[in-house]
């Protein structure tokens, strides 16, 4: 399985890679994850980043590309990707074509997850993740049996720092106008899977699996 994952900001786009991996053991590369990390780390890379994310605006190309390049030249990729968060616009879109038939493991199926627009922002501001362990939660939908304390791993629960409302406007704004547009370049492709993305996470699940094995 060779996987890109499509949705808006709030859709589901890590919960469902988070059960993929555990199905399937492939590897799920988020851009949005490494890009945190760097943040964390503090690195140059990071700091640039940060200043573009804390925006809701899209990092520039090259750092992302530069980014997914090494990390998509890993071993564990050979057996499989789930690619969340990225591309994220026609020009990473191709460039990833170009990078993949490089490597010789071009995508299988490109899954978008369908949510509206109205649901999106309750899901972002509620988010809550693990800091250890990267378990997603939801303080209106599925809140962790202890409020702030990770169920799987008892860590520390955080909020994104572009979790905010203005920043999440913003991030759905460039949605529309720069990320959207791919379900058509995929579709063109033949390869987009569209899912509801609304309902129980299980549920959505079980029919993402349904129709990758089929
Ligand atoms: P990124 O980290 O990719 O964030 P995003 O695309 O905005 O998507 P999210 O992670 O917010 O949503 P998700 O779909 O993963 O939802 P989740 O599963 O968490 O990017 C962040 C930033 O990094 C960007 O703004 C940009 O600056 C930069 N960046 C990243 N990649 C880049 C790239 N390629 N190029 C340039 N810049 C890049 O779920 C959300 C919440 O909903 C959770 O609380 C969850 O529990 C809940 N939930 C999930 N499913 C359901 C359900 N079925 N019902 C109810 N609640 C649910
Ligand atoms: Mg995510």
């Amino acid at each position: 399985m060779r996987l890109v994952l499509l949705g808006a900001p709030g859709a589901g786009k890590g919960t469902q890679a988070k059960k993929l991996i555990e199905k399937y053991g492939i590897p799920q590369i988020s851009t949005g994850d490494l890009l945190r990390a760097a943040v964390k780390e503090g690195t140059d890379l990071g700091k640039e980043a940060k200043s573009y994310m804390d925006k809701g605006e899209l990092v520039p190309d090259s750092v992302v590309l530069g980014m997914v390049e090494e990390r998509m030249k890993q071993d564990d990729c050979q057996k499989g990707y789930i690619l969340d968060g990225f591309p994220r616009n026609t020009a990473q879109a191709e460039s990833l074509d170009g990078m993949l038939d490089k490597l010789g493991m071009p995508i299988t199926a490109a899954v978008s997850v369908d949510v509206p627009f109205e649901d999106l922002m309750k899901r972002l501001t509620g988010r809550r993740t693990c800091k250890d362990c990267g378990q997603m939660y939801n303080i209106y939908f599925s809140a962790p049996a202890k409020e702030g304390v990770c169920d799987k791993c008892g860590g520390e629960l955080f909020q994104r720092d572009d979790d905010k409302e203005e920043t999440i406007k913003k991030r759905l704004e460039v949605y529309e106008s720069q990320t959207a547009p791919l379900i058509d370049y995929y579709g063109g492709k033949g390869l987009v899977k569209r899912f509801d993305g609304t309902g129980a996470i299980d549920d959505i699940f079980a029919k993402i699996c349904t129709e990758l094995e089929g």
